[in-house]
């Protein structure tokens, strides 16, 4: 992409051309043209569909503060989620918390963009070491700058709901799988997910999904301990609404072997 500086107006305009039937063929509307699809991303759109990992994008499935989430299909025919992370906004400023004291991005340029990729590259990886230690989470394939394609769970016509948004049969089993997951995160993937609450994890078929792990830190970040109380506490205090009651202290130190 570096080359891009030194096009002339001929070719510049081609570009446009280009981008602008990449738009029609991706099938968006205006606003979220404007919002998510700068040049860059579409240049990345671009590739993603010339190596065939995508072919368009159906339907916003959210759009959230930092990225917009689209239902995909492959040229196979598969559904796929497809997170854009926004380069253009200001609230990237809360990410870099979560990636300074990450040994894995030490090298990370300061300048914004390269932060939203590190940050977009940050949830793809965590998501592989989700996927390696049997947490259930969407199967990561692929990330190229702040595009990360990602399995989609849900189905045909309708992306599953957030767990704040169903009524559970069983919530014991639901609180026990999620502590479980917390646990195995931790201890199995040296990972805390830092944002864990009913708003990001999704129910399909009866199990849990752990989505959204861009903020996720490995245990040696400064913060990583504060995140996994804060993880606990969200999830112990939303199954208070079924009437289960648990000891966070407890579910920490079982966990890390250390006092609260
Ligand atoms: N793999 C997936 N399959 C189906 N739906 C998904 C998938 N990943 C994310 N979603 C949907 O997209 C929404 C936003 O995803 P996510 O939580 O990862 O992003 P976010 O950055 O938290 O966005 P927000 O700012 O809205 O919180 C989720 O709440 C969920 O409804
Ligand atoms: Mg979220």
């Amino acid at each position: 992409m570096s080359s891009e500086r030194f096009l002339n107006d001929k070719q510049l305009k081609k570009l446009d051309r280009e981008l602008q039937n990449l738009i029609s063929r991706i099938g968006v509307d205006r606003k979220t043209q404007d919002e998510v699809f700068d040049r860059s991303t579409l240049r990345t759109f671009e590739k993603l569909i010339s190596n065939q990992v995508l072919d368009i994008l159906d339907f916003p499935i959210s759009t959230g503060k930092e990225g917009n989430v689209f239902r995909g299909v492959t040229p196979q025919g598969k559904n796929v989620a497809v997170k854009i992370y926004r380069t253009s906004t200001s609230t990237f400023k809360h990410m870099q918390v979560y990636i300074v004291g990450d040994p894995r991005f030490s090298s990370m340029h300061k300048n914004r963009r390269a932060l939203i990729y590190a940050w977009t590259k940050k949830e793809f990886k965590n998501l592989e070491r989700l996927e390696r230690v049997g947490v259930r989470a969407p199967k990561p394939i692929i990330c190229l700058n702040n595009v990360l394609v990602m399995e989609y769970i849900g189905s045909s016509d309708r992306p599953a709901p957030l767990l704040k948004d169903v009524v559970l049969d069983k919530p014991d089993e639901i609180f026990e799988t999620l502590i479980d997951f917390i646990t195995k995160m931790y201890k199995k993937a040296n990972l805390v997910h830092g944002d864990i609450s009913a708003f990001n994890v999704l129910f399909y078929r009866k199990k849990p999904y752990i989505i959204d792990l861009g903020q996720g830190v490995l245990i040696e970040h400064p913060n990583a301990h504060e995140f996994l109380r804060r993880d606990i506490h969200n999830i112990v205090s939303y199954f208070n609404k079924y009437n289960i009651t648990a000891d966070e202290r407890q579910i920490y130190t079982d966990i890390t072997g250390q006092q609260w």
